[in-house]
């Protein structure tokens, strides 16, 4: 079936892209506001876009009525933030801080998550998260009613039971047991489920088909 965007109400765009484009990666956006108060949400139009700088993005709706998100205010306010990526275990406290809180409330202390300092922006990571990018805002791109929050990574960390060769920077992806959003709400994805596929040169390609 053919469906027309240029056409389509964004309700039904919407539905279409978040039950398609799955798994999506899930950002779990630490921000502070001008007077430090901690704010945490899920985002999952979320992804990493290139090495160097390390930029990713993230897309912030607005909140139902049309006013921007506490996340989105705070990063124009302060253009820190820390992305926090999502392990299975940690499911339960980040639906918690998707609760449309008003300004103002620490999403992280409702959800009795635990707060560590990051190292060179000053909105703090998330204890039971296994990675964690510190941010700068690189640049804020407005899109319709979304604005795409570009951020600069300028330090990670990842759990240290997770890393297999400090120096090779070499990690063990399976044992982070990280989840991606699919679709509808509340369903996630676990990344325990892999199949590899060795890439090819040419030259293997070539005599692959040439074998027949
Ligand atoms: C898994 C998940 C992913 C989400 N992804 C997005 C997203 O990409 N963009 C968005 O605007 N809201 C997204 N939301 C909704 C926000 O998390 C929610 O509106 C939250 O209350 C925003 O909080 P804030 O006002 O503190 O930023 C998502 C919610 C969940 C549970």
């Amino acid at each position: 079936m053919l469906f027309d965007f240029e056409t389509l109400p964004v309700a039904d765009r919407y539905k279409l892209v978040v039950s398609t484009v799955v798994p999506r990666p899930i950002a779990w956006v630490v921000t502070q506001d001008a007077a430090g108060v901690v704010n945490a949400a899920p985002y999952s139009f979320f992804n990493a876009f290139s090495d160097d700088p390390v930029v990713v993005g993230i897309g912030c709706g607005p909140r139902p009525k049309g006013a921007a998100k506490d996340t989105l205010e705070n990063i124009r306010a302060t253009e820190e933030f820390t992305v926090c990526l999502v392990p299975e275990t940690a499911l339960g406290g980040m639906t918690v801080t998707a609760t449309d809180f008003p300004p103002g409330v620490d999403e992280l202390a409702e959800a009795g998550l635990t707060k560590v300092a990051s190292s060179k922006v000053r909105p703090p990571r998330i204890g039971e998260s296994p990675v964690a990018l510190e941010c700068r805002t690189f640049q804020l791109v407005p899109v319709g009613h979304h604005t795409i929050v570009l951020g600069r990574v300028v330090a990670m960390h990842v759990a240290d039971d997770c890393i297999l060769d400090a120096e090779k920077k070499y990690v063990d992806t399976p044992k982070l047991g990280l989840v991606g959003r699919m679709h509808g709400r509340g369903w996630y994805a676990r990344t325990t489920d892999r199949v590899e596929v060795p890439r090819l040169t040419l030259a293997e390609w070539e005599a692959q088909k040439t074998k027949g």
